[in-house]
């Protein structure tokens, strides 16, 4: 066994939660090796994220690419497998919640190498959700489980995980976004697409539940039309999305002035939209987070949300698909009376240090 950590990364939600944790680690000059397991691929899911937030280049890329939750799971599995025989690494360190965590997660259990997973303990109670099936299972095997907020203290416990094994460490992503804040001001992008500072939305939408199905994505086309009416959208899409747009013949339907059109962006870019704009539409995770740090108005569209303190003290609302409270909360946002959200605990750009130093103290020393 060497001293050698882990750090998996794989889809693009997953390149700011280990950014700020390998800065930690190469002031500490603690040794690790990055895996990159190719879940994501192209240049503005991946690659990108790499350049803006300072990521080395991996030093395995297991070039996975894309397919069914199987098949996906599986490539990673095979070939983590291997690495994990070559290396032997001390501790796997996995985050969040897509197909290379889980993946990733029990290949090195099974080879009794001990976990570590980065924002454990969220539950949306959503079984149609794959991130459900992923979080949940990846945190009845990991080792060490940080959570984020306290909701993923009473959830870890609630299904028998030992609390000696759960530490509450803050948000990563909140690290990211301190660190790079500065450098996002400065970009200016929203002035490249021509809008004004807080005189437009920004709208994110991927989830299999809002766009794999016609009727779904027809919803949420009536969503963004209504919103259109309203104020300017920017709306940049991501591959699933464009994929369904293509396939039912919908992409003609957001041909309008007050919707603008991008590719993915890179993490300074859309950080840059994020922080100019006047509220977010979407069904991610991570910008309900990013969002409430931010305190700007978040309006979800999702029936659930595994993040519960970003309702409970941030500013978001779940919307589901209902065009009645979408009125509702955006006529709030736009005449300034929305909600306007609180400080959230331990959501100070120091979790990459507190997971560090206990990394150090219960791995390292041992
Ligand atoms: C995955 C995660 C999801 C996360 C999302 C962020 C799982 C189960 N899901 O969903 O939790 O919110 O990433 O993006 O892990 N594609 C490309 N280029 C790429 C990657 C994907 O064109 O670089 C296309 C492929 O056609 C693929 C589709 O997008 O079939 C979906 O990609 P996939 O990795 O299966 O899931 P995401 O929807 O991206």
């Amino acid at each position: 066994m060497t001293n050698n950590i882990f750090i998996i990364g794989g889809a693009r939600p997953n390149f700011m939660k280990i950014a700020p944790l390998i800065n930690e680690f190469k002031q500490q000059k603690i040794k690790f090796k990055f895996i990159h397991t190719g879940q994501h691929y192209d240049y503005n899911m991946s690659k990108i994220f790499l350049d803006n937030l300072g990521i080395p280049k991996p030093d395995y890329f297991l070039n996975v690419g894309s397919g069914t939750h199987a098949l996906q799971t599986a490539k990673i599995m095979i070939e983590f497998d291997k690495v994990i025989i070559t290396e032997k690494p001390r501790l796997v360190i996995v985050v969040g919640d897509v197909n290379s965590t889980i993946a990733c997660a029990l290949v090195a259990k099974k080879r009794s190498i001990e976990v570590a997973h980065i924002e454990a303990g969220l539950r949306s109670f959503d079984f149609k959700m794959p991130e459900e099936i992923n979080r949940r299972l990846t945190d009845q095997i990991s080792d060490y489980l940080f959570i984020t907020e306290r909701s993923g203290l009473q959830n870890l416990q609630k299904e028998g995980i030992d609390s000696s094994k759960i530490f509450f460490v803050g948000n990563v992503m909140i690290d990211n976004l301190i660190n790079n804040i500065e450098e996002a001001r400065k970009n200016n992008y929203f002035r490249n697409l021509g809008l004004l500072n807080g005189s437009y939305g920004i709208v994110t939408i991927h989830r299999p539940s809002n766009v794999d199905d016609k009727k779904d994505l027809e919803k949420v086309i009536e969503i963004l039309n209504y919103i259109q009416s309203k104020i300017k959208i920017v709306f940049p899409i991501h591959p699933r999305t464009r994929k369904s747009l293509i396939k039912y013949n919908l992409e003609k339907e957001l041909n309008k002035p007050n919707i603008v059109i991008t590719e993915p962006l890179g993490y300074l870019e859309f950080l840059n939209l994020i922080i100019n704009s006047k509220f977010i539409l979407t069904d991610s995770g991570g910008i309900q987070e990013e969002a409430s740090y931010l305190k700007i108005p978040i309006l979800t569209l999702r029936n659930n949300t595994e993040r519960p303190v970003t309702i409970e003290e941030g500013t978001n609302t779940l919307l589901g698909n209902d065009i009645l409270k979408l009125k509702k909360h955006l006529g709030e946002i736009l005449s300034d009376t929305y909600k306007k959200g609180k400080l959230i605990e331990m959501w100070d750009g120091k979790a990459s240090q507190r997971i560090t130093n206990i990394i150090i103290d219960k791995v390292l020393k041992n």
